[in-house]
């Protein structure tokens, strides 16, 4: 029996809108609403046994399939054989050698001085964003920047220094803002390297032009390209500026590279200094040591011509997908990362194509308001190197049914009310 106290702190967070508004939905469509699913088995070919049938994983961010491959699975069981489950020690007293090799390869790979291992890319928004600036500093932020950027701000502003806002990927507001700033000492620019829910890359060029004329340092969080965009998979930055003498780059370790963790590639400099700053680095775990010597191993993938092979099987799905559901009408949106976005709109209609498509044998994420606007619901269905070229035509013969069942936006009605 719960005490008063915890009665009333329940209703308290009923009172909360998104609450209210998520619980809505989940009450009104219990049926539609694949949320707080539970996986039963995993396949080599995305294969994902839930509620007792065997569906097509279209909802996975292991995009280059690694998390089947045996070279890394075998180097997790080595891990685990050589270190045990974990070596329990934050990274402020001891760091296992295998994050020294990770940090060095990942550093290698991706053409930085170092990197900084975090355990998610989460906590490394929540350590080192805020140990980078302090009180005469500002933090500057990409109003639709993930919201871990955000709630390092909310640290960061917590501390006493002061964020503001900027419009989304615009580098002609970026100046308008740093230039209100008035006097700072140096500012910090963070934004995503790839907007995962729209698909969106900013103009990085324009935004360091900006950022170089305002003594202002840009910080990329980048998971969503990290391993799958840019050559050997090293993201967006270094392609768009030739160098990353202005940027951290932030990468994701549990997404394309289908292990574990998060990372800061930068100077040495930093290195350094973010380990003295960063709260999440000094007073929390770190990467369990097998994770960090499979990192290693797909460091060394991704550095070798196999990267080439394994990102063109990506590519022919992601083509293949496209083709066929621009071919339907349908309103395809982002594409140029191996997320694809279906608009549908009201936030009913898109859990129910969800679960039509489930029934259909593929899992596809519904997403709905907040994550994006309302009443613009979109299917966002993650394509991955390992699906196989039938599961693509399945999935688009799936949406194909969809359309005939569901009064979805078209191109067409799209172009004439833009008209
Ligand atoms: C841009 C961005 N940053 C951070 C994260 C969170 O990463 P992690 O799960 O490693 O905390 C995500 C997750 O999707 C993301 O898209």
């Amino acid at each position: 029996m719960a005490t008063q106290p915890m009665q009333n702190l329940e209703k308290a967070i009923r009172q909360n809108g998104l609450v209210r508004f998520v619980e809505h939905f989940a009450q009104q469509y219990p049926d539609s609403h694949l949320k707080d699913m539970i996986v039963d088995r995993l396949g080599p070919n995305r294969e994902m046994e839930v509620q007792g049938r065997e569906v097509i994983n279209f909802g996975s961010d292991s995009f280059l399939g690694l998390d089947q491959d045996p070279r890394v699975r075998e180097a997790i069981e080595r891990g685990l054989h050589h270190w045990g489950s974990h070596n329990g020690a934050s990274r402020a007293f001891s760091s296992v050698r295998s994050n020294e090799q990770a940090e060095e390869k990942l550093a290698a790979w991706l053409g930085t001085e170092a990197a900084l291992i975090y355990p998610s890319v989460s906590l490394t928004n929540l350590g080192a964003l805020p140990g980078l600036v302090t009180k005469r500093d500002l933090l500057v932020i990409d109003e639709h920047a993930h919201n871990s950027m955000q709630d390092g701000a909310r640290i960061a502003q917590a501390n006493g220094v002061r964020v503001v806002p900027f419009s989304h990927c615009d580098p002609d507001d970026l100046d308008r803002t740093l230039e209100a700033a008035g006097e700072y000492r140096v500012a910090v620019v963070a934004i995503d390297g790839v907007y995962s829910m729209t698909g969106a890359l900013p103009p990085l060029a324009k935004l360091n032009e900006v950022c170089l004329r305002r003594n202002a340092v840009l910080y990329v969080d980048d998971a969503h390209a990290t391993a799958v965009l840019g050559p050997h998979g090293r993201g967006t930055v270094l392609d768009a500026l030739g160098t990353y003498d202005n940027a951290f780059v932030i990468g994701s370790l549990s997404k394309g590279f289908s292990c574990f963790g998060g990372f800061i590639g930068c100077k040495r400099e930093f290195k350094q200094l973010l380990k003295i700053r960063s709260n999440t680095f000094i007073f929390g775990g770190p990467v369990p040591p097998a994770y960090l010597d499979a990192i290693c191993v797909v460091c060394d993938i991704l550095a070798s011509s196999e990267y080439d092979i394994i990102r063109a099987r990506l590519t022919r799905n992601l083509t293949q997908l496209i083709r066929g559901a621009e071919q339907l009408g349908l309103v395809v949106l982002g594409a140029e990362t191996p997320i694809v976005s279906i608009l549908v709109g009201d936030e009913d209609v898109t859990l129910q194509a969800g679960k039509f498509l489930f029934e259909q044998g593929f899992y596809v994420q519904s997403v709905t308001f907040p994550a994006v606007p309302y009443h613009a619901g979109v299917l966002r269905i993650q394509v991955n190197a390992n699906h196989q070229p039938g599961a693509i035509t399945g999935l688009v013969h799936g949406l194909a049914k969809l359309a005939e069942s569901f009064a979805l936006p078209t191109t067409r009605n799209e172009l004439r009310r833009a008209a």
